[in-house]
């Protein structure tokens, strides 16, 4: 992506802390699961329900939000290309961040753009971190229908420029790791897919719904987690 760098003179300055031995501590690995898809297509309401259901589980796992994100760190950027790009490059950098911090990390963002997805995938894959991107696959007009913020209705009227699916494109994920359609099923069981998914590809413990919810002791297990 392209970034004008200004920061000069900077050194990284290594942690006496290595990944290992916060994975150790969390019993757990850190990583980022991506839910890119249409506005309406059922990203909040995935997302959260995981979040839920992770920490229910016993998994430090937690939230990135387009519209939270947008009243806080990116709260100086709109929505032409330029910015949505910086908006999910900051994402994908903070993202990062955290997954190395050993925290389960779900994003959910519109992400319109193929280039910005395969950045933030690419910065995980080069820390050695894992990336999962889930394509929230609802048809445009399974979105337009349900449209609870009414910005569908807005763009349609022309009050609203630059609204993706409108007026401005969506590139759908081309070998995405999961597929979710929200028009067929429940946030609860598409909640369960990702999961499933999540032990099939051993980002987390096989059968991890019998962990304890609350605290499970590093040692006990040697657990594979995300
Ligand atoms: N699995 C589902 N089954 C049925 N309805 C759903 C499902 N997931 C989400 N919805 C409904 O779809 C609407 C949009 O969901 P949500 O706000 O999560 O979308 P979003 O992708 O985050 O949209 P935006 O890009 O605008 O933030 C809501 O009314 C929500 O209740
Ligand atoms: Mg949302």
């Amino acid at each position: 992506m392209d970034v004008k760098v200004n920061a000069t003179n900077v050194v990284w300055h290594f942690s006496q802390i290595g990944r290992e031995e916060r994975e150790a501590l969390l019993n757990q690995r850190g990583g980022t699961l991506w839910l890119t898809g249409l506005p309406s297509s059922g990203k909040s309401t995935t997302a959260y329900t995981l979040e839920y259901e992770l920490n229910r589980r016993g998994f430090f796992a937690y939230v990135l939000d387009g519209d939270n994100v947008r009243h806080g760190l990116n709260k100086d950027l709109g929505f032409s290309a330029s910015e949505r790009q910086e908006n999910i490059r900051r994402v994908a950098e903070v993202a990062k961040l955290f997954a190395d911090a050993g925290i389960i990390i779900i994003t959910s963002f519109i992400s319109p753009y193929r280039k910005e997805r395969d950045f933030a995938r690419r910065i995980h894959h080069d820390s050695d971190l894992n990336f999962v991107e889930i394509f929230m696959d609802t048809p445009i007009e399974i979105c337009e229908r349900r449209d609870p913020k009414c910005l569908y209705a807005k763009a349609r009227r022309g009050e609203l420029k630059g609204f993706t699916g409108v007026d401005d494109p969506y590139e759908p994920p081309l070998s995405p790791e999961m597929v979710a359609r929200t028009d067929e099923h429940p946030p609860e069981s598409i909640v369960a897919q990702i999961i499933e998914f999540l032990e099939s590809v051993g980002y987390l413990p096989v059968g991890s719904q019998q962990s304890s919810p609350v605290y499970r002791p590093a040692a006990a297990s040697g657990l594979k987690a995300i």
